[in-house]
């Protein structure tokens, strides 16, 4: 079940990053959205970024050559017919993508996979409209994390329904573009990744209401302790590496202790409400000057670029000599 033709709904931060990385491993792809000037600032956020890609010698093809395998669609039908895969990447709302999925299951082709990108989403709540079950068969999460371009993760979430050779092609794909996916093997809100993330979220935010830290030093211990060990150990590598009778004796003192509120702290509230939305209006947890922004951006697509090109080079040394 050979996926060729990829069509992208919603060419925002997601969809043409997305949509970059296929056209950078060769496949060809259609980006639609349905506001036509966006079409043209995602060509041109693609050509930017496929520039990068080639100027850290990521991809070897010429910009222009990747940036031709993308072909703006600003209808919806002529995107979605004939594709053999649909993925949205439209914006976080239910019934948009309730509505979206409903409207694809009559457009596509009984072939077409449809995945969503949803951040939290599960399939079964999004596929309330399909007209057929082989549809369900033929549903999934794809979720890809920000920059795509840039970001290996993909988290694949089936329809309880989904059929296990249409996960297999799914997967296939995120591997021979060089993707690390990772099936997540039953439905739950946020996945695998959002919810270590934002149970660390959830701590790091309680020890600031309590006043134990400052946002500062609290990013100061995780860029210098346990973040310096997780991109080589991971989580239960991590707990491997110091002992589990160690860390046995700390889950039993520290759980009934760690932060378990069900809902988001006030102070999270009171930024939004006063517009302290982060990098995008300057100020967040943290007050940022425009140098900063631009050297924060630098310097994490140097490291993205940098663990990328390490992950291939382990990819070399581990592969079978000939
Ligand atoms: N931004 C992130 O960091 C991130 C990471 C992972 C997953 N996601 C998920 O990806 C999805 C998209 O997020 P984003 O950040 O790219 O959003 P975005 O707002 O940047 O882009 C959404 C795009 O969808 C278009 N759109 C809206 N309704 C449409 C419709 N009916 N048909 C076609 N196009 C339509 C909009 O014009 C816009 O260009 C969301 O589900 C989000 O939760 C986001």
């Amino acid at each position: 079940m050979p996926i060729s033709k990829i069509t992208l709904i919603g060419s925002g931060t997601m969809g043409a990053n997305i949509a970059l990385h296929f056209a950078a491993h060769g496949q060809a792809v259609s980006l639609h959205d349905s506001n036509a000037a966006q079409l043209e600032k995602a060509l041109r956020v693609v050509r930017q970024n496929a520039a990068l890609l080639s100027e850290h010698g990521l991809i070897t093809e010429a910009v222009d050559t990747v940036v031709a395998r993308i072909r703006l669609e600003p209808e919806f039908e002529s995107a979605a017919a004939g594709a053999d895969l649909v993925i949205e990447a439209v914006p976080e709302k239910m019934q948009l993508k309730q509505r979206l999925f409903m409207q694809l299951d009559r457009v596509c082709g009984p072939q077409a996979i449809l995945a969503s990108n949803s951040s939290t989403f599960v399939p079964s709540s999004m596929a309330v409209g399909f007209v057929s079950t082989e549809r369900k068969a033929r549903f999934l999460v794809m979720h890809f994390w920000n920059p795509a371009h840039l970001m290996p993760l993909v988290e694949i979430v089936p329809h309880p329904d989904a059929s296990p050779p249409v996960v297999d092609s799914v997967m296939a794909l995120l591997v021979r573009c060089g993707k690390r996916p990772v099936v997540v093997r039953k439905e739950i809100a946020g996945f695998i990744g959002n919810r270590l993330a934002f149970a660390l979220q959830r701590e790091a935010m309680d020890l600031v209401a309590k006043g134990v830290a400052s946002p500062e030093d609290i990013d100061t211990v995780a860029k210098n302790s346990f973040g310096r060990r997780i991109p080589i150990t991971g989580i239960f590598g991590t707990a491997d590496l110091g002992g589990l009778d160690v860390y046995l004796e700390v889950c039993r003192s520290l759980f009934p202790d760690l932060c378990s509120d069900r809902t988001p702290p006030a102070a999270l509230g009171n930024l939004v409400r006063h517009g302290r939305l982060g990098i995008k209006s300057g100020e967040g947890w943290n007050r940022y000057t425009e140098a900063q922004i631009a050297l924060l951006n630098e310097s994490l697509t140097r490291e993205l670029v940098h663990q990328l090109h390490r992950a291939r080079r382990d990819e070399k040394a581990e592969a079978p000599q000939e």
